[in-house]
Order: structure tokens, then sequence, then C-alpha cells
């Protein structure tokens, strides 16, 4: 098959579809692999690394997407690039469509097929496509937010760690899932006192087992998060209600009974947020502060460390990208009823419900359209 990898141009968007490690695996079964001229550079990979690995270096995205049976991608085609998608042609990439009526109706009008990562499912029911991106972003938390508790970034001047003589920083995770158990791990590795707050009994029995003895665990209540917060020196937000925007479980009228200077650090806020305060941010301008509290709430976090992030993203997509690109998308999807919950669009049609209720669209079903 033909792979194509362009160059991302969403603003601020320096990680790359492909790897050159995940390119090399796709020549070495045969196939062709057509990156971008420079796709790679944000996430430290250059023309040389690609071609080293056999792929071919085409000038433009044009010609990319030309060329390409398969365009392997990270965020969601832009209205140019989607313009440049064909009957035909399979794309696979993040995609979000339910909040995006645009992106929908181009890729409906296009004919293309598309599989969306974050709809990918595996056999325990996680999302595979979207944990890679979860563990960045929960490993970058405390280091974002010990950053934050600086004096000089506005912070109330406390060392995570501590001294000897000198106790460490009380750091609160609210939501123990992916993003949260990450985020507690770096944190109390970096000698926080750290404490888990979760609503599901049977997650709070896992981080307990597993983690008993480097942080506690709370079950999370109104109550609960009012009295942790007044001795916190740092919150993180990482509570997801799947499908809904994230709910605010910590007010306006609370920042002032916590400390001067403590940071909320609401990872969450690509679900609306956490924190009633929270707005999104951007990495050239993270961080604000309300009511003697500082903020972080970037909305794109793993986008930071593009280049762990690209890599960790290439490791969780390459099995699936080396199925379609093996099988070509139908059988591989018939063989993998994981891969099929990815399909979103098939030939004018869209085959994922969600998407559908959300944007009012006739959904046919991808076992339906995997068959045909
Ligand atoms: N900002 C970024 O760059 C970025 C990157 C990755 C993920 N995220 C976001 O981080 C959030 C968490 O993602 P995840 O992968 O960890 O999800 P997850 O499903 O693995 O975990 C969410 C956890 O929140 C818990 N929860 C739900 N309601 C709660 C409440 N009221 N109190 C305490 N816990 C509660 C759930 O029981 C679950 O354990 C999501 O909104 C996700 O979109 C943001």
């Amino acid at each position: 098959m033909k792979i194509g990898c362009p160059k991302e141009i969403k603003p601020q968007e320096f990680r790359v579809g492909m790897t050159p490690n995940a390119a090399q695996e796709a020549v070495s079964r045969g196939h062709d692999v057509i990156i971008e001229n420079g796709a790679g550079i944000g996430a430290g990979f250059d023309n040389d690394d690609y071609v080293a690995a056999g792929a071919r270096i085409v000038d433009s995205a044009e010609e990319v997407f030309a060329t390409a049976e398969m365009i392997v991608k990270v965020k969601e085609p832009q209205a140019g690039e989607r313009k440049m998608l064909r009957e035909g042609q399979l794309l696979f990439t993040y995609l979000h469509l339910a909040p995006d009526p645009d992106q929908t109706h181009d890729l409906l009008e296009s004919g293309c097929t598309a599989i969306a990562y974050e709809t990918v499912t595996d056999a325990n029911g996680g999302l595979p496509l979207l944990a890679p991106m979860s563990e960045v972003a929960g490993r970058l938390a405390p280091q974002v937010g010990s950053w934050t508790l600086q004096k000089a970034n506005g912070g109330r001047g406390v060392l995570m760690g501590g001294v000897p003589g000198v106790g460490p920083a009380k750091v609160v995770v609210i939501g123990g899932g992916v993003v949260g158990t990450h985020a507690a791990k770096i944190a109390a590795g970096m000698g926080a006192d750290v404490t888990v707050l979760d609503r599901s009994l049977p997650r709070l029995r896992y981080l307990d087992d597993v983690f008993g003895g480097q942080f506690k665990n709370q079950y999370s209540t109104a109550g609960a998060t009012a009295e942790l917060i007044q001795t916190a020196d740092m919150v993180i937000g990482a509570v997801l209600i799947p499908g809904a925007a994230a709910p605010k479980l910590v007010t306006r009228a609370q920042l002032s009974t916590m400390k001067p200077g403590a940071v909320l650090v609401d990872v969450a806020i690509d679900q609306g947020g956490c924190f009633e305060t929270s707005k999104a941010t951007t990495h050239a301008d993270p961080i604000y502060e309300v009511d003697g509290v500082m903020h972080y709430c970037v909305a794109n976090m793993p986008g930071a460390v593009a280049r762990t992030s690209t890599i960790a993203l290439g490791n969780a997509t390459m099995p699936f990208m080396l199925a379609l690109a093996d099988k070509g998308w139908k059988q591989a999807c018939q063989d993998d009823p994981h891969l099929l919950a990815g399909l979103n669009v098939h030939a004018g049609q869209l085959t994922y419900y969600a998407v559908g209720k959300a944007l009012g669209i006739d959904v046919v079903s991808p076992n339906v359209v995997v068959k045909s």
C-alpha cells in the first residue's frame, strides 16, 4: 500500500503521524511510505531519518495526498487538507467529529474512509489510542505545576519534595484514571504528599492495591474536595465523564479558602475544565491568576513534549496502521472489532452513532458497511 504522512499544519502542532521506526516496519513489509519534506522536524526527526528507514520524501502535502492510498496523521484534517481527500482513500488520525459539523460534512463529501484514533477500543473497554496522550498529560501535570509553584511564576514558593527538616508539597489529584494515576506517580516520585480522589470504588481499590505505599486515595465528594483543597499546594484536575462536559468540582468561592499562591492544573480543560475559574490557555501563555490562585489550563499538553508524544502515539497506532496496510481497511476491520470501532466515515456515510446523534445525521451500522 502507498502510505502517506503529511506535515501537521494545525497551529502549535509539532507531532507527526509516523515515526521513522513505524515507516521502517511498513517498508519492511513491502509498503511504499511517502513523507512530506520536514514532516518530522517538530518531533526531532529529519528527512534523513525517514530516508534511512526506506521512506520517500516528497515536497508538498498535495503530492502526499495525491499519491497515498492511506493518509496517517495526528490531528483532524484541516479545511485545506480535506479538499485533497478523495473517494476510496483511507484516513487514519484523530478526528473528534461530534463537535465539528464542518469537518464531518467535508469528510462525507470526499467519499473517503476515515478511522478515528479516539474511538478505537481495546479488550478491557479502554481507548488505546487516547491512553498514550493521557499518560503524557498526566506525567507532565506535576512537572508544569511544580514550575508554577515557584515564587517567580506566581506560586507559593514551595518545593515538591521539601528538604530534610521541611515538609513536602501537598498535592491533590481529582480523578484517578489514566491522567490522574500518572500525575500521582510523578508527584509522589518528586517527593510530594499526594492524595487521589475518585468516584469509582473499583478504581480506588486498584490504586490502593498497586500504589498504596506511594500515595493516598479517598472517595470523591464535594465535602472531601472542599477540605483537601484548603491545605493543598497543588490541585490537579483529571476527571472524565465520558461524553459529557467535565463537572465543576472547585468553585470560584472556594478559591478564597485555598492558600495564596496554590496552583490548579486543569488537565480536563479539553472537556471544559473541572474548576469553575478554568479557561483554556496555550503553551505560549500557559498560566494566569484568579483570587490569588495560579491556574495552568493548556488544552493540548502533549504538544509541549512533541518528541515523547509522537513516539508514544506511534507505538500505539503502529499495529493498527500495519494491519490496515497489510490487509486493506475492510479485511482489517472484519478481523478486529476494536479497529472497526474506529470507523467513523465510509463512502459518504456516517458509521459512528455518537457522532450521528450529536450532529443529527443518519448513521449506517459499521457492521453493515464492513460486510458490503
Ligand atoms: N489537557 C490535555 O492536554 C489532555 C491530554 C489528555 C487527556 N486530557 C483529559 O484529561 C481528562 C482525564 O482523562 P483520562 O484519560 O484520565 O480519563 P479516565 O476515564 O481514564 O479517568 C477519569 C477518571 O475520573 C473519575 N471521575 C469522574 N467523575 C469524578 C468526580 N466527580 N470526582 C473524582 N473522580 C471522578 C472517573 O471515575 C475516572 O477514574 C479527560 O478530560 C481528557 O480528555 C487532557
